[in-house]
């Protein structure tokens, strides 16, 4: 297990490249179950999470080469059961149930345990799949759903919900007739998994709005796709360059997807400035910031996957500013740690009150989770004194390189062995 120090007070310059997005790539990996001809998928991020993924689809049975950040499946021939010691690593292993479902008639996988950023149930994901004909049944910890007679189009409402959404999407691309997902997520990489389907020959229509109509087709075939640039991990190099830069630009990133975070950013009053093409972004620090009120909803709201790194931000800007989660309001256990550096944080029903001070201070602290490690990696750019950052490999989930991204922008940070 690995640790990170970072040594505060270093100012950050200069650019970095954004990494393809993990969120995007996890189901697009999973979507090449629905052919037995390769995909080549590209600026698929080296993290734990897409290693996982890789892993699962191999113990599935398929043909797995990967080389700097170009993976190729093809799964020929492939089980129907996803090993539980795998899936039981990352919750995202769920979205392959709807391809396996689809492609082999039957789909056995574990049934995911509890989550620290809050109660995750799959009853949405189980709904929607039974609405295409699926019959669930749980036993030994396991879902296995079973389609003997194939699956058929239904109407279906998804609440919403990002997981489910790609999961059922996936699942009637094969089914017969019409599927209509009324209240689907519209992130950006739901659009981007209903792209890749649809190079495959898939018929889906509406992606990216509330309204996803698909037509199933009876087979989809091989393709190439390069993965969207990762919006939570540049808003989270946007926030660090927003606490401890002096001009930092990323580039590969896309300004469209940026949207709720940039206005955040710029309501604190930093600058934020893209080229005319919108895939290069320069954020400029404001040395008189101020509070502001902040509330997580699906997209194009204000991230949950950015909930934490704002609050870091937020942490010391002047005046108070008050941050609510509506998708996760258990997603607050970075708190605790950033009150460790100093900060005056209440947190009382998935609310935080936070009443900024001038600096934070040293102190070592544990990552809870992806993005609360990210938030204790920006605390610390700018405490007084070295942070020490364990359990880190929640963080390496999640963010390609970042101690290297880091050390590209000047920050002064170390990786080191936890004994
Ligand atoms: N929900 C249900 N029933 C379900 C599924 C979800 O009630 O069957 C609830 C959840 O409990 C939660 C809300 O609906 O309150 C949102 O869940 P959703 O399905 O949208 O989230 P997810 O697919 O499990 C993805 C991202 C998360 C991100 C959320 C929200 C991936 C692999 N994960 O999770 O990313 O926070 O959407 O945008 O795409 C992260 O990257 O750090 C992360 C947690």
């Amino acid at each position: 297990m690995d640790k990170l120090i970072v040594h505060g007070g270093v100012t950050l310059r200069g650019s970095i490249n954004i990494s393809g997005s993990k969120n995007a790539s996890l189901p697009i990996l999973a979507a090449s179950l629905l052919t037995p001809e390769p995909c080549i998928i590209r600026h698929v991020p080296d993290v734990s999470d897409t290693n996982y993924m890789i892993q699962i689809l191999s113990a599935l049975g398929a043909d797995v080469e990967r080389s700097s950040g170009t993976v190729r499946i093809t799964c020929e021939d492939i089980s129907d059961q996803a090993p539980y010691e795998l899936v039981r690593r990352m919750r995202a292993s769920i979205c392959v149930m709807g391809p396996l479902l689809a492609r082999k008639g039957r789909a056995v996988v574990s049934l995911p345990g509890g989550c620290v950023i809050g109660d995750r149930p799959v009853d949405l994901h189980l709904r929607g799949l039974e609405a295409l004909g699926a019959h669930v049944e749980f036993a030994g910890g396991n879902i296995t759903l079973t389609a003997k007679d194939g699956l058929h189009g239904a109407e279906i409402n998804l609440c919403g919900t990002h997981g489910p959404t790609g999961n059922v999407m996936m699942a009637a691309t094969l089914a017969e007739g019409l599927t209509i997902i009324e209240s689907a997520a519209a992130e950006p990489e739901v659009l981007d998994l209903a792209n890749f389907l649809n190079a495959m020959g898939a018929n889906i229509q509406g992606a990216g709005t509330r309204r996803i109509v698909i037509e199933g087709v009876p087979e989809l075939h091989g393709i190439e796709h390069t993965v969207i640039p990762d919006r939570i991990e540049a808003g989270t190099f946007m926030v660090a360059a927003a606490i401890a830069g002096e001009g930092v630009t990323l580039r590969r990133v896309c300004r469209d997807h940026l949207k709720a975070i940039t206005d955040a950013i710029e309501q604190t009053g930093h600058h934020v400035q893209f080229n005319a093409t919108g895939d290069v972004c320069t954020v400029q620090r404001n040395g008189h910031p101020r509070g502001i009120d902040l509330v997580t909803a699906p997209y194009p709201g204000f991230p949950t996957d950015m909930q934490a790194q704002m609050t870091a931000l937020l942490a010391t800007t002047p005046d108070v500013s008050i941050i609510k989660d509506t998708i996760f309001p258990q997603r607050f256990m970075h708190c605790a740690e950033l009150k460790r550096m100093g900060a005056d944080i209440k947190v009382d029903h998935g609310t935080a009150v936070v009443r900024g001070i001038p600096q934070l201070s040293a102190a070592p602290v544990m990552a809870s989770d992806l993005r609360a490690s990210a938030a204790l990696v920006l605390a610390a750019l700018t405490a007084k004194g070295s942070t020490e950052i364990i359990r880190l490999y929640h963080i390496d989930r999640g963010y390609e390189h970042i101690d290297e991204k880091l050390l590209m922008l000047g920050a002064n940070v170390e990786r080191l062995k936890e004994r």
